[in-house]
């Protein structure tokens, strides 16, 4: 298969992109750079063994785009360009409307033109909001808490309506928290900045980069009173998007939805416990306030990946805390 990957030097792109290549099929990478750098070009190559074609152009470049699907003859199109801190999106609705909706309209109407309607789509667990029951299954009502989610949840729409339109063959994927790193170490997840999410910092804080991790409020109503999420193997969930390319070109609906999640929730506590373990570094942490907009627990559902796509996630929490480990030390 010839897949075009937008957004495919990114975190969970690059993963997808090794998926993809040790299962014998041709990524194209799409990346306007806003959020990766070029030596992850070069890393995947040698991770692949192949070097990858790749395209400096943002997604909403229609006309750049329609020529890529052109030119490399692509059948099936990732969609993972867009941006993803949920806190500056609240700060920043327009680029988050502009870069997300405005970027997947842009995809939709290149892939049109070009005669490739074969969509496998990044959504994100956010667009359930504060979970009315657990573990979260695909039927769960959906809410959006902030523009990050509202943005997945129009896409999502706009797939929904473009499916019934028909032609189109799509599945949304719904990921719950990626973590972890590709076991080469040469891939994985470096934020600019102070990253915002729990495991990127837990990982400088064992490097010695930052004293010690501040834990979001220990009064939820939790085992030990600390947030409860769903933490998935960034390579288990790369080999998830190859399930749903398969299913994309199987006698499949028009659009389908799966978590991708593993259905065990560990607390944040639970977190900084098993990356010490794993390092072999004291990390030291501190209570803190709640962070706004944060739910107590979150986990998956992930039955309907495993019936209809045979997917499960296959790596404990032990390989995500090493393989991030390896990542953060070997420094890329
Ligand atoms: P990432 O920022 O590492 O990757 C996104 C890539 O897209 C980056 O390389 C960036 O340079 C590129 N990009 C951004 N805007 C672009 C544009 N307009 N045109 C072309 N390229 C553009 O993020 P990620 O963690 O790999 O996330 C990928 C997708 O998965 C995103 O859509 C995100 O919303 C979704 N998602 C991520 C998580 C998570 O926790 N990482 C969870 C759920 C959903
Ligand atoms: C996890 C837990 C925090 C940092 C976000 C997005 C979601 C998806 C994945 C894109 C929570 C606690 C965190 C810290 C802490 N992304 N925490 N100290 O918020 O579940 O999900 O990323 O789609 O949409 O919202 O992930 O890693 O930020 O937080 O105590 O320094 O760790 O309160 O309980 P979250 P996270």
């Amino acid at each position: 298969m010839n897949v075009l990957l937008t957004g495919g030097l990114g975190y969970i792109g690059s993963h997808t992109a090794a998926a993809l290549v040790a299962a014998g099929h041709t990524p194209i990478l799409l990346d306007n750079l806003a959020n990766a750098d070029l030596g992850v070009h070069d890393r995947l190559a040698v991770v692949g063994g192949v070097e990858l074609p790749f395209v400096c152009a943002d997604v909403r470049d229609t006309d750049t785009v329609a020529r890529t699907l052109i030119e490399h003859r692509v059948e099936a199109v990732v969609h993972f360009a867009g941006l993803k801190a949920v806190a500056e999106s609240v700060h920043m609705p327009l680029a988050y409307f502009d870069a997300n909706v405005g970027g997947t309209l842009s995809l939709l109407r290149a892939m049109d033109s070009a005669g490739v309607r074969q969509l496998v789509f990044s959504s994100s667990a956010a667009v359930y909001g504060t979970p009315r029951y657990l573990p979260v299954d695909e039927a769960h009502p959906t809410e959006a808490i902030t523009p990050y989610s509202r943005t997945k949840l129009h896409i999502e729409e706009i797939l929904a309506d473009l499916a019934a339109a028909g032609e189109w063959r799509m599945v949304v994927l719904r990921y719950f928290n990626p973590v972890g790193a590709h076991p080469s170490g040469l891939l994985g997840e470096r934020p600019q900045g102070t990253p915002n999410n729990l495991m990127p910092f837990v990982a400088q804080v064992a490097a010695g980069e930052h004293p010690c991790v501040e834990i979001f409020g220990d009064d939820y109503d939790t085992p030990d009173g600390t947030g409860i999420r769903d933490y998935i193997h960034v390579m288990d969930l790369a080999e998830g998007h190859l399930a749903a390319l398969q299913r994309l070109f199987a006698a499949a609906p028009a659009l389908e939805t799966f978590n991708l999640g593993t259905g065990r929730g560990y607390s944040v506590r639970e977190m900084i416990a098993a990356f010490a373990a794993a390092s072999g570094q004291d990390i030291p942490s501190r209570v803190a306030p709640r962070r706004g907009r944060d739910v107590a627990s979150c986990y998956a559902d992930p039955s309907r990946a495993a019936a209809v796509l045979g997917w499960r996630a296959k790596r404990g929490l032990a390989e995500m805390c090493e393989s991030a480990w390896r990542f953060q030390t070997r420094k890329p």
